[in-house]
């Protein structure tokens, strides 16, 4: 019965109907077919509405997040744009997409308009059937004019909240489009969440271990087989591998960004997943690849790693990292504006600052992932001496593409497949003479190579002593 489920859920007026359609059939069974005879033509026409004018909407509502993603993406990244001259590609492309949602809307506000007119041209064709039929009973002396008169008010009463409906109707479904995406939105079960009985803990203490994770992000493509490990308290843990080897894998499942799909991860011989999220992500510092920072001062960049630490502990932290002297040298030193995304800074400066915020957090578990790759080697150097200190007597897992950075870890841990192809201190790894040595000591050559062409060359590459 779906024609009466349409009804039903958009005619606040059924009351209004039904009543007037049982007066029409008593006073005259023939004039009160057509009236009947209108009403199931009215909800088909009614629902085929409703049906295009929502999908209409829908691919509207889509659009416009496409629209929104591709500016703002396109803005952030101009500087990519212009330097591989996509400007003309990326209008193209954006042209397209406004075009499509000129005509998505087009077509929803040309079928919102036209709702209206077919529900009155229905009841027309109603009323005119009413006095067309009425005019032969009345000649023929079965009802008065009287009746004909209040059969046309009868149709024009029953119509009109069908009639207001269809007012509303149009802007009724865009909400109703609108509203779908926010409540899928909302509704998203977050696929890491707490368990009920989860318990709070004030620091993340003792070995974490490893314990036969198996993980994927997609099935059939692990990432991590049976990957076994036992950090100690207080060790620092270097990843090494090729680029997919699962490095940040590991340190996405540490966070509990992801969690093991099999085996389990424990906190002091705890499984992870007994404790809350937040006992385990407030206690972790991490600096990553590309810094980010936020619109605001470099003090408030600072504090965004511990709310309440004082000026003092702020310029501390900064000092620690060597940071303390560029800022010093910005036009309003800890007061200067940074942009937003930190874009007037640096990339190494931005490095330095994200791994103040870290140190002022003051964490358990300290984790880099790939944080002196794009830095310059004098920032690197900085960031190295900093690690050093940040490091001591914390749990730390560092990955970093040039190997002179972990060579002081306790242990290096060489990532294959998903697998430990190899582990050991640095000296034991390349006495060893496997994997590690192999990547070393070429990473090694070619940097003593570069060395040495700078000498020759000098900076510029021009030939200064040949
Ligand atoms: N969010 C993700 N969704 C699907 N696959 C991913 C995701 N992140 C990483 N991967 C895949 O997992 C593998 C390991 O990635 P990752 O841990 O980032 O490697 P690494 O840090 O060692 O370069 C890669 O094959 C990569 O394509
Ligand atoms: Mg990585």
């Amino acid at each position: 019965m779906s024609w009466w489920r349409g009804v039903s859920r958009h005619y606040v007026g059924v009351t209004n109907i039904v009543i007037a359609l049982i007066f029409m059939l008593l006073i005259n069974w023939k004039l009160g077919l057509i009236a009947a005879v209108m009403i199931p033509l009215l909800v088909f026409v009614a629902h085929k509405f409703e049906v295009r004018i929502l999908s209409e909407y829908r691919k509207v509502r889509k659009l416009n997040s496409k629209i929104t993603g591709s500016y703002s993406e396109n803005i952030t990244g101009v500087r990519v744009v212009k330097a591989l001259r996509r400007e003309e590609e990326n209008l193209r492309e954006f042209e397209g997409l406004t075009g499509d949602m000129y005509k998505a809307s087009f077509r929803a506000a040309w079928l919102s308009a036209l709702f209206l007119p077919a529900v009155q041209l229905i009841m027309a064709f109603a009323i005119g059937g009413v006095v067309w039929l009425g005019g032969y009973e009345f000649q023929a002396g079965a009802l008065s004019i009287g009746t004909i008169q209040a059969f046309i008010s009868y149709i024009t009463f029953m119509l009109w909240p069908v009639q207001e409906m269809a007012r509303v109707f149009a802007s009724m479904q865009q909400s109703i489009a609108s509203a779908e995406r926010i409540f899928s939105l909302l509704d998203m079960e977050p696929e890491i969440a707490n368990k009920a009985d989860a318990t709070e803990v004030p620091h993340i203490q003792g070995d974490i271990v490893f314990d036969n994770v198996t993980f994927y992000y997609e099935e059939n493509k692990p990432v991590l087989k049976d990957f076994n490990l036992t950090v100690k308290q207080g060790e620092t843990i270097a990843l090494v591998g090729p680029t997919g080897a699962g490095k940040s894998t590991i340190v996405n499942l540490m966070c509990r960004f992801y969690e093991p799909r099999k085996g389990q991860i424990l906190i002091g011989g705890r499984d992870y997943t007994d404790l809350t999220l937040h006992s385990i992500q407030s206690r972790i510092g991490m600096v990553l690849q590309t810094p980010h920072l936020f619109s605001g001062t470099v003090r408030e960049n600072l504090r965004y790693g511990r709310l309440e630490a004082s000026d003092e502990e702020i310029v501390a932290a900064a000092h620690m990292v060597g940071a303390h002297e560029f800022i010093t040298a910005l036009e309003k030193g800890y007061d200067t504006e940074v942009g937003e995304g930190g874009v007037l800074l640096s990339v190494g400066q931005k490095q330095l600052l994200s791994l103040a915020r870290a140190v002022l957090a003051q964490p358990d578990l300290f984790i880099m992932d790939e944080a002196t790759s794009s830095v310059d080697t004098l920032t690197e150097a900085l960031i190295q001496q900093a690690m050093d200190k940040v490091m001591r007597g914390r749990t730390s897992f560092i990955i970093a593409h040039r190997l002179s950075t972990i060579k002081r870890a306790d242990r290096i841990l060489v990532l294959k497949d998903g697998q430990i192809d190899e582990i050991g201190t640095h000296a034991e790894l390349i006495r060893k003479r496997g994997h590690y040595y192999n990547l070393y000591t070429k990473q090694f050559k070619e940097e003593r190579e570069k060395a040495l062409e700078k000498d020759v060359f000098g900076h510029n590459g021009v030939a200064l002593a040949v």
